[in-house]
């Protein structure tokens, strides 16, 4: 008798609604004056042994509490609902939503990829947190080579390493072990390195890597590439001329200029009175590359080339590159 007794109290306990019918339902079933579950227990209670009375009178009590309670509580919960229901006018017209527009980097980021994609181009995403094979070994760079440097890099792990990529060449790697040539690739994505935040440097930006491989590729093929994306981007008039450079993964290397898309050429503040704004490194794809992803040289020729979204962004739009830390405020 006293466990059944129990058993309702955690029914008690556990039962919700939110229907005020459902809820004086649930009152009768337990204190009906006539046959409510706690009213026929007290009746109960003459015949119930004389050493077992107290318990008994104990928990019919703590049954008869417990539904009070509940009840209290759910009655208050309700009127409450309707309260708030009350309340809301559902005829009034919503409030405006302020719209965001993208931002520079996505703009840039989707205009360059379309180029390229004109041109037959995939895009593809790989991995920002990469082991130092990807971001360096297979990409030719020497052991002591000092982008593996602690001031350079930021190390997730070491021994073995694993770091935030330093480039979007990571890419090159993982793409090329999974897939053979030909094939024209545009990897976009966040590399990291570790630079103190100015006007002109962050720890994290976005990069956009390309590559083509197949037989016979040259490098006029990537000057040409590199000459229509230019043309297509700041506009037709656009010359590119490329300086020899050097990158561990590319041989004969090269930075590419574009003719300056603020003064046309004739020298001003943004190129520094040159005429020319350097946009990107590119080169032929070291023959050691290939070697590492199992790709054979001597069959398969390409060209690569990497780009800093930010600052293409800041030539694109006239950003200047002020630095804070120079300007005064006015006083007063
Ligand atoms: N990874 C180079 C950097 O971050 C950019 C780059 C240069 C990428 C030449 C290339 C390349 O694919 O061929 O500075």
């Amino acid at each position: 008798m006293v466990d059944q007794i129990k058993t309702y109290i955690e029914q008690v306990r556990a039962f919700s609604t939110e229907k005020p019918d459902e809820l004086e339902a649930f009152k009768n079933k337990y204190l009906s004056k006539k046959s409510g579950v706690v009213t026929n227990l007290f009746a109960e209670f003459k015949n119930v042994p004389t050493e077992s009375k107290k318990e008994f009178g104990q928990v019919v009590n703590d049954l008869k509490n417990s539904v009070e309670q509940k009840y209290a509580e759910l009655k208050e919960f309700i009127e409450n609902l309707n309260d708030v229901k009350v309340e809301l006018d559902l005829t009034l017209p919503g409030e405006d939503m302020p719209l965001g527009n993208r931002h520079p980097i996505s703009v840039v980021r989707r205009q360059i990829l379309d180029i390229f994609e004109s041109l037959g181009f995939v895009a593809i995403e790989t991995p920002e947190i990469d082991d130092d094979w990807h971001n360096f070994t297979a990409l030719n760079f020497p052991p002591e080579h000092p982008a593996r440097d602690m001031q350079d890099t930021f190390f997730v792990e070491k021994n073995p390493d694993i770091v935030l990529r330093t480039h979007t060449s990571n890419g090159q790697i993982r793409f090329m072990e999974k897939h053979k040539p030909p094939f024209k690739v545009t990897i976009p994505g966040r590399t990291y390195r570790n630079e103190d935040i100015s006007a002109r440097s962050h720890f994290m930006f976005h990069q956009i890597e390309g590559i083509f491989v197949d037989e016979n590729v040259s490098f006029i093929d990537l000057k040409q590439t590199l000459l229509y994306f230019a043309k297509e981007f700041f506009g037709h008039q656009t010359k590119v001329r490329f300086r020899p450079s050097y990158f561990p993964f590319t041989e004969p290397s090269a930075e590419v200029d574009v003719t300056c898309s603020i003064c046309g050429g004739n020298g001003c503040n943004v190129c520094k009175h040159t005429g020319w704004l350097e946009i990107l490194g590119a080169g032929m794809v070291d023959p050691n590359v290939l070697e590492n992803v199992g790709i054979d040289s001597k069959i398969y020729s390409g060209y690569a080339f990497g780009l800093g979204i930010e600052r293409i962004t800041m030539l694109k739009y006239g950003v200047k590159a002020v630095s804070y830390t120079h300007l005064t405020l006015p006083t007063k």
